[in-house]
């Protein structure tokens, strides 16, 4: 028998198959928000494997507290930027993620709404409208831009920033940009993407959109320098991991009009947003929701157990991540 804390309730499918297995013992934190990290320690004491949330930073103290018996972590999440690594595979635990067509057309369509709203300006008509405040059709009032033709740049060319590239090229004729560690040849044929320096991209495109891990190497990828770097009619998107972006840089470069604006569902101490970033009216916020849909939370429960099950009947893990 193999004991599996899980570290907050997660959609029934995943949890259905996890149920089904009898050489599986579940204990499930039922609370309705985040495991305060004391409950934590003590909760995975003696377990075979843990089937954390995004939110658990699961690191050597969990470790430890779980003791020499854990053998897995199964990361309800695509990032596993929350896991120790390093120090999961110097114990010889195996981690995995949940990747999926499901999570990576959310992200993308997320992607696509953030940029719509920033270009038509939907937060601020809405509020315009709502308030009562419309007191008449005119030529020039409250303009925003299309996004059709404009200039796509995406950083981290993987699953994600692939079927942005597919979508906006064939549905909106956007001219894409990307850049990554390395060429993505599928992409590049596919949709005509132009690999380009981190530099170039942020010079030359309208919507710069972020889809790269969180790892110290992408920590604070785009700073200061970076957003100088921006045309003052471009906005950022990001919906990958806060820390990727300065957010005090971002902050400075949206209050002085440096940049056009942000769409974000990532913030850098989540959940905290700063007040700075909440008042600012050339920003659409969102509450880390890319992936909120039923469908999507759900496929991601099965990719967790799927991935718990193949390891304890010896097969690999299909979401390895070593
Ligand atoms: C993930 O899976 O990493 C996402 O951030 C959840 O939306």
């Amino acid at each position: 028998m193999q004991k599996i804390f899980i570290t907050r309730h997660i959609p029934e499918a995943g949890l259905k198959l996890l149920r089904k297995n009898r050489h599986l013992k579940l204990d499930i934190y039922k609370k309705d928000k985040i495991i305060p990290r004391r409950t934590l320690l003590r909760r995975v004491r003696g377990v075979d494997i843990i089937l954390s949330i995004l939110t658990e930073k699961i690191d050597a103290a969990v470790m430890d507290a779980a003791g020499l018996q854990l053998k897995m972590i199964a990361n309800y999440g695509v990032g596993f930027d929350n896991i120790d690594l390093v120090e999961a595979k110097k114990r010889g635990i195996i981690v995995t993620n949940t990747p999926g067509p499901e999570i990576t057309e959310a992200v993308a369509e997320h992607v696509i709404a953030l940029m719509f709203a920033l270009a038509h300006r939907l937060i601020t008509v809405n509020k315009i409208a709502c308030k009562n405040k419309y007191k008449g059709w005119g030529p020039e009032l409250l303009l925003g831009n299309g996004i059709g033709g404009s200039t796509l740049g995406i950083v981290g060319g993987g699953a994600i920033g692939s079927a942005l590239a597919k979508h906006l090229r064939d549905g909106f004729n956007l001219k894409i940009l990307y850049h990554d560690v390395k060429k993505n040849i599928k992409l590049e044929a596919e949709t005509g993407a132009i690999f380009c320096p981190l530099s170039k991209l942020l010079k030359q495109s309208d919507f710069v959109t972020i889809h790269v891990p969180l790892l110290p190497s992408t920590h604070h990828l785009i700073g200061a320098t970076e957003l100088s770097l921006m045309k003052k009619s471009a906005f950022l998107i990001n919906t990958a991991r806060g820390p990727i972006v300065d957010e005090a840089a971002l902050v400075h470069a949206l209050q002085n009009n440096l940049i056009a604006g942000a769409g974000l569902d990532v913030y850098e101490h989540e959940p905290r947003i700063p007040r700075t970033l909440r008042k600012l009216s050339n920003v659409v916020l969102t509450p880390h929701t890319a992936s909120a849909t039923n469908y999507v939370r759900n496929a991601m429960s099965v990719v967790a157990a799927t991935n718990i099950i193949a390891f304890i009947q010896g097969n690999p893990p299909p979401n390895a991540l070593h």
